[in-house]
């Protein structure tokens, strides 16, 4: 009877292992079919697909990355928003990729989705406010302004000093007519 149990877990274990989909086998598939438009976090040609299983159901996108132009001229709403959204340039149909396969990069999608959110913001950008890196004197650039602060002293104190040389030279010079 347990041994009966055990076998049927372990069955179904190796059931689900056999599908569940793999994003190792998806990055190949994404680097090969898809990163020449797509980013997961970046937009490029097409949009950025980090959270399109959660705007989109899933079978929605095997029906999409199989034949989106024709979704589009069924009068799927949705493609046809996403087609619009993006100056309507068309996705080339993949209709040799298999239903595991198109899970199998919405796995590294996710995968790499999760892995780095924004690896690029820098630290104090705001969400569509991207401070370039390139203004050596913003207030954000914190060791540049420290640096420059110190500069500035140094030369005041520079300064001072040579002001003081020249006070004391005129005073030995006036001592010397005395
Ligand atoms: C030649 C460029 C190109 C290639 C290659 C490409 N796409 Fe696209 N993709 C697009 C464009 C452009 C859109 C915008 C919508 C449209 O064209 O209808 C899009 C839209 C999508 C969408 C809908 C996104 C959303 O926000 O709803 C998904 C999902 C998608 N692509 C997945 C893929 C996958 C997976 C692959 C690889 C198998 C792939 N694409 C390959 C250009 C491409």
């Amino acid at each position: 009877m347990n041994g009966k149990l055990i076998s049927v877990i372990v069955l179904l274990c190796c059931c689900l292992q056999a599908t569940a989909a793999d994003p190792a086998t998806g990055k190949k598939l994404f680097q090969a079919r898809c990163a020449s438009c797509h980013n997961v976090n970046k937009k490029l040609t097409g949009p950025a697909l980090a959270g399109v299983d959660q705007r989109r159901s899933e079978d929605w996108i095997i029906r999409f990355v199989k034949a989106s132009q024709s979704m589009i001229k069924a009068g799927d709403k949705t493609a046809l928003e996403v087609y619009n959204a993006n100056n309507q340039v068309a996705m080339p149909d993949h209709p040799d990729l298999s239903d595991d396969m198109i899970r199998d990069i919405l796995a590294f999608v996710k995968e790499e989705a999760s892995k780095a959110p924004q690896a690029d913001e820098a630290p104090f950008s705001r969400p569509g406010q991207k401070e370039p890196n390139l203004m050596p004197l913003s207030i954000y650039n914190l060791p540049f302004m420290v640096a420059y602060i110190v500069l500035v002293m140094i030369v005041i104190i520079l300064l001072v000093f040579l002001v003081n040389v020249k006070g004391y030279e005129h005073h030995m010079e006036e001592k010397k007519k005395e």
